[in-house]
C-alpha cells in the first residue's frame, strides 16, 4: 500500500472512484474514468480466445501461467492512465490474447508508442491480427534492451506487465528485473503487473516482489480486482535504483 511518505505517482493521483463499482474491494491512485471507446459488443471475450487461450495453458502452463485471459477491469486497473507525451513509449510483457492491450489502446495519447512483447508464436500472431495499428515483438521480455535497440525504440516510461513471475524459473525472474530496472533508472517511469490472490503467498511470487522492493524504492498494491478469474492484486513500482 502507498505510504504517505511516497511521492505521487505519476499520472496515478486521482483516487479510484470507479474502480469499486468494477470489482475493487479496496484500492488508491488508480483513474479508471477514461471511457472505453471498445463498443460494448466487443468488449466481451470471445469464448473461442478464452478455448485458445486455455489450449495454450495446457501446453506450456509455465509460460502461459492462467488458465484465462484477465478479465477487463483487470486489464483497465493495470493499465490506469497511462500519461505520456508524444514519442514517449509503453512496453507490455506477454500481452497473451490482448486484454491489457485493448486497454491500453484505449488511453494511449496521441503520438505516443507501444510495443508488446510476447514469448508464444501464437499467441503474437494474434495480437498482430487483432491491433494491426499496434507493434509487436516475438521473443522474451528478458531480452528487453536489444529488442528496444534493434527497434530504434527509446526505453520506456510504462512497463505493463501480464507475465506468470510466480511459475518463471528464477533465472528469467532476475533477467527480467534487470531490463525493467535498466529501463526505468533515473525516470519518473513505472512498472505495473499484477498478482493473484491465491498464489500471492507462494514463494516464487514473494520473491519476485521481494527483489522488486530491493530494486525500487515506490511500491504500492491496489484491490484485490474481483471481477477476474482468479481474482488479483495490482502492483504497482517507481523509482528504480
Ligand atoms: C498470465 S498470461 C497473461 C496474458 C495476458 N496479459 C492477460 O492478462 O490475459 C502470461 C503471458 O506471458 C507470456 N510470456 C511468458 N513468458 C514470457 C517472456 N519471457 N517474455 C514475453 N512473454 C512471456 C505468455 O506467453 C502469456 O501470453
Amino acid at each position: 500500500m502507498p505510504s504517505p511518505g511516497d511521492r505521487p505517482p505519476a499520472g496515478l493521483a486521482v483516487k479510484c472512484v470507479l474502480v469499486g463499482r468494477e470489482g475493487l474491494r479496496h484500492c488508491s491512485r488508480v483513474d479508471l474514468t477514461t471511457p472505453t471507446s471498445e463498443p460494448a459488443g466487443r468488449q466481451r471475450r470471445p469464448i473461442r480466445e478464452g478455448l485458445g487461450f486455455f489450449g495454450r495453458f495446457l501446453r506450456s502452463p509455465t509460460t502461459v501461467g492462467a488458465v484465462l485471459p484477465s478479465s477487463r477491469y483487470l486489464s483497465r486497473a493495470l493499465v490506469g492512465r497511462l500519461d505520456l507525451a508524444p514519442g514517449e513509449l509503453v512496453v507490455e510483457y506477454g500481452p497473451g490474447t490482448g486484454p491489457a492491450t485493448a486497454a491500453a489502446r484505449d488511453v494511449l495519447p496521441k503520438g505516443a508508442q507501444y510495443l508488446g512483447i510476447e514469448l508464444e508464436p501464437r499467441f503474437h500472431k494474434l495480437l498482430t491480427e487483432r491491433f494491426p495499428t499496434m507493434q509487436f515483438h516475438l521473443g522474451s521480455a528478458a531480452d528487453v534492451k536489444q529488442i528496444l535497440a534493434d527497434r530504434n525504440l527509446p526505453r520506456p516510461r510504462r512497463i505493463l506487465s501480464g507475465l506468470p513471475f510466480a511459475s518463471l524459473p528464477p533465472a528469467v525472474q532476475d533477467a527480467v528485473i534487470d531490463g525493467i530496472v535498466w529501463s526505468l533508472r533515473g525516470t519518473d517511469g513505472d512498472f505495473r503487473t499484477f498478482q493473484y490472490v491465491h498464489a500471492y503467498g507462494l514463494r516464487a511470487a514473494r520473491r519476485f516482489r521481494a527483489l522488486m522492493q530491493e530494486r525500487f524504492s515506490g511500491f504500492e498494491r491496489i484491490g484485490p480486482v474481483v471481477r477476474n478469474v482468479p481474482p488479483a492484486f495490482v502492483l504497482r513500482y517507481w523509482g528504480a535504483k
